[in-house]
């Protein structure tokens, strides 16, 4: 099977672009990364891209007037560049029911956007998951892998897996417990898309053998 074209869509430090990135190089999941694109000038995960030679386009929503016109000029410059996959690693922007249809996957018969969660969804959805669940005091959290759909955090689970907050934790030692985990059900999803395992019933996301 050939490789699946994506584009990560990123908005900060990019760990999880890195570790995408590594699986990928690696030859660990069945894709490859044709474009990184990202909304904040300055962002580190920028400087991640150009290190491993991926073409970045930088549009700063700031710019724009409203939602449509960055997003149009978003998939003007994406067309090029081909991508099957949309996936948001840490891209804080909510898109438009118009954009998700735009990337609609027709081959595979799927959404065309993930998005990676810091919390347990539907608990702590929202740009904080990790200080969320840590204040309110939670004794399990963890990490969802989802579709993007017109809500916020709301689209069918790919993947979840669990961690536990341990007594001494400080929000950060919980921080990074949780980002090991992302790093490593992200590109397994990547992969399971890739690879035509997910079929959705209903919201329910199979896993297919
Ligand atoms: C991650 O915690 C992700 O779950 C959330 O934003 C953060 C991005 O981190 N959506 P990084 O830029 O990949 O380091």
């Amino acid at each position: 099977m050939s490789k699946l074209p994506i584009a990560i869509f990123v908005s900060g430090s990019g760990t999880n672009l890195q570790s995408i990135i590594e699986h990928c190089e690696g030859g660990k999941i069945n894709a490859e990364i044709k474009v990184v694109v990202c909304n904040v000038p300055g962002a580190f995960a920028i400087e991640r891209a150009k290190r491993h030679t991926i073409p970045v386009i930088l549009e700063d929503h700031k710019q724009y007037s409203n939602r449509e016109e960055h997003e149009a000029k978003i998939i003007e410059r994406l067309e090029p560049f081909c991508p099957e996959l949309l996936v948001f690693a840490g891209y804080m922007r909510l898109v438009t029911p118009a954009f998700i249809t735009h990337f609609y996957n027709k081959k595979k018969k799927l959404p065309g956007i993930i998005n990676i969660h810091p919390a347990l969804l539907p608990s702590f959805p929202g740009t904080h998951g990790y200080e969320s669940a840590f204040e309110y005091g939670v004794k399990i959290s963890g990490i969802t892998v989802h579709f993007v759909d017109e809500g916020e955090d709301s689209g069918p689970v790919i993947l979840q897996e669990t961690f536990h907050r341990l007594n001494n934790d400080t929000l950060d030692k919980f921080r990074d417990r949780g980002l090991q985990i992302e790093h490593e059900i992200f590109p397994r999803a990547i992969n399971l898309y890739a690879n035509n395992k997910l079929e959705i019933r209903g919201r329910y996301v199979v896993i297919k053998d």
